[in-house]
């Protein structure tokens, strides 16, 4: 059994605290799951990740693109396409590039498109967008210091939020659009139910 499941959404909407939970409750059932992140869980990526949130880097808006998919492009050789565990569950993947550098930054999303093809994406058999607003997020966000792309301001983020209920839009077998300002375990009941019909 191979399944990509994967978590979108802006900052602070408890992603991490649902993909653990998610977690916990596969291993109980019996399967075998690891977490990944994205940028990142490649060594090569986690050294990516550090340049794109480093605040003190000017970075152009195509550079930023193109160093998610170097990152991504990594994770999809090493750890996707020889997928050992039952279950991969990823904090972000393509979709994020689509809400983030296509609806944010305003870059074509044709190109991010292509991008998703050239490096061999594979499509999650599920995705999960935790759907919050960017205020209420971000007051829920615990560490003071943000990050080069946290640091993009309010509009940025209604954007990125817009792009991502865009996509969920265009995908809608795929994509489930969560109320993150639910009680988290409501939320996590919302998502063990939507897990449960694709096993
Ligand atoms: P986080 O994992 O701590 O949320 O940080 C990752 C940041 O990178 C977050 O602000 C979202 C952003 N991001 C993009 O802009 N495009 C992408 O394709 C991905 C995966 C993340």
């Amino acid at each position: 059994m191979n399944y990509l499941i994967t978590f979108e959404g802006i900052e602070g909407v408890g992603k991490s605290t649902q993909i653990k939970l998610l977690h916990d409750f596969i291993i109980k059932s019996g399967y075998s799951s690891q977490i990944i992140r994205e940028p990142g869980s490649t060594p090569f990526g986690e050294d990516i990740r550090n340049i794109l949130l480093n605040s003190d880097h000017n970075i152009t808006k195509e550079a930023e693109l193109l160093l998610m998919f170097a990152s991504r492009s990594a994770l999809v050789d090493s750890i996707l396409t020889n997928q050992i565990t039952d279950f991969v569950l990823c904090d972000r993947f393509y979709d994020a590039s689509i809400a983030y550098q296509g609806y944010g930054r305003g870059l074509d999303i044709n190109i991010i498109e292509a991008l998703i093809e050239h490096t061999k994406c594979p499509t999650p058999d599920l995705t999960f967008l935790l759907d919050l607003d960017p205020e209420s997020g971000f007051k829920r966000k615990s560490s003071d210091k943000m990050d080069r792309i946290e640091s993009s301001g309010i509009t940025f983020f209604n954007n990125v939020r817009e792009g991502y209920l865009k996509q969920a839009d265009k995908n809608k077998s795929r994509i489930k659009v969560i109320d993150a300002s639910k009680d988290l375990n409501v939320i996590s009941n919302e998502i063990i139910e939507e897990f449960n019909k694709i096993i």
